[in-house]
């Protein structure tokens, strides 16, 4: 953990949320109440800025959550510290960009801010290894939701692309935190690692399940292709698997060789479904054709 932490520290992403806003572009709302019209934008790209903002907005839960399962004068304890630092800007610069360039309703957003943070609710992993697992995945989809949804954005909003580029690029330091640390648990102890995988694999939700109408906006952000079981599957599961490498590990208990069917078995499964949407997509765009 140490080491882990010590390398996250020896590349430090240094940037200054107020430096990447262009702020003389700014209206009041007051005068020029917010218009679907002021950033054209497609309705599955609106819900990813919303959803991805607000998950944001939602880090005091997720600390408090990490840190319970951190005993003091233990490194971890201080890699949540910083990881809650680095994290705390996301929702600064991201809150600007919107409010400058007006690409979602700032008052939807509020709304959604006041009724998700009133309920704190994240997901709260049992266990250390539970922990680990869970939070690898979840800082690598959020790394490619916020690197797909700045793909999806209009190329002349060059602030919203350098914006998310530069979120994005944390998420992706702290995935490889995690990812390396949950490695170097499967060498202590495969077992309670390989459970916790499976456990956290087939449980696995987008965090954000307390923004409102998250459904529905899920269901838009994967239409438009920026989030979906497909990059679940192709960008989250399959290289952090990989990387793990269950299938060659050995000395398994009982219980975790039963995991390991289990999570091949929803992985498999996964998969059916992608292709089956795909093929689908496919005789739709034809007909249209
Ligand atoms: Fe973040
Ligand atoms: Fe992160």
């Amino acid at each position: 953990m140490e080491r882990l932490y010590n390398r996250h520290l020896e590349a430090p992403r240094l940037w200054y949320p107020h430096e990447q806003i262009n702020w003389g572009t700014g209206e009041n709302f007051g005068e020029h109440p917010w218009s679907p019209s002021d950033y054209p934008l497609s309705d599955g790209v609106r819900s990813s800025i919303y959803v991805n903002l607000l998950t944001e907005d939602n880090l005091p839960y997720y600390t408090s959550t990490l840190l319970a399962h951190a005993p003091k004068d233990h490194p971890i304890r201080d890699w949540n510290h910083q990881w809650t630092m680095e994290e705390n800007r996301h929702s600064m610069v991201m809150r600007d960009w919107v409010h400058i360039t007006r690409c979602i309703d700032p008052t939807l957003l509020e709304d959604g801010r006041r009724v998700q943070m009133a309920t704190g609710e994240v997901p709260e992993p049992e266990t250390f290894a539970d922990l680990i697992c869970y939070v690898s995945f979840q800082e690598r989809a959020t790394q490619i939701a916020h690197r797909n949804t700045g793909a999806h954005l209009p190329k002349d909003d060059k602030m919203g692309r350098n914006v998310l580029a530069l979120v994005a690029g944390d998420e992706t330091k702290h995935y490889l935190f995690y990812r390396d640390l949950a490695h170097a648990a499967f060498a202590i102890d495969p077992s309670t690692m390989l459970i916790a995988t499976a456990k956290q694999v087939t449980d696995f939700a987008m965090p954000g399940t307390g923004i409102p109408s998250f459904s529905r906006h899920a269901v838009r952000i994967a239409r438009e292709g920026i989030y979906g079981l497909q990059q679940f599957l192709k960008d989250v599961l399959t290289p952090v698997l990989e990387l793990w490498d269950l299938d060659h590990l050995t000395g398994l208990t009982k219980e975790a060789e039963q995991a390991r069917d289990e999570l091949s078995a929803f992985v498999a499964k996964i998969g059916e479904t992608v292709e089956r949407m795909a093929q689908k997509a496919a005789q739709a765009a034809n007909a249209l054709a």
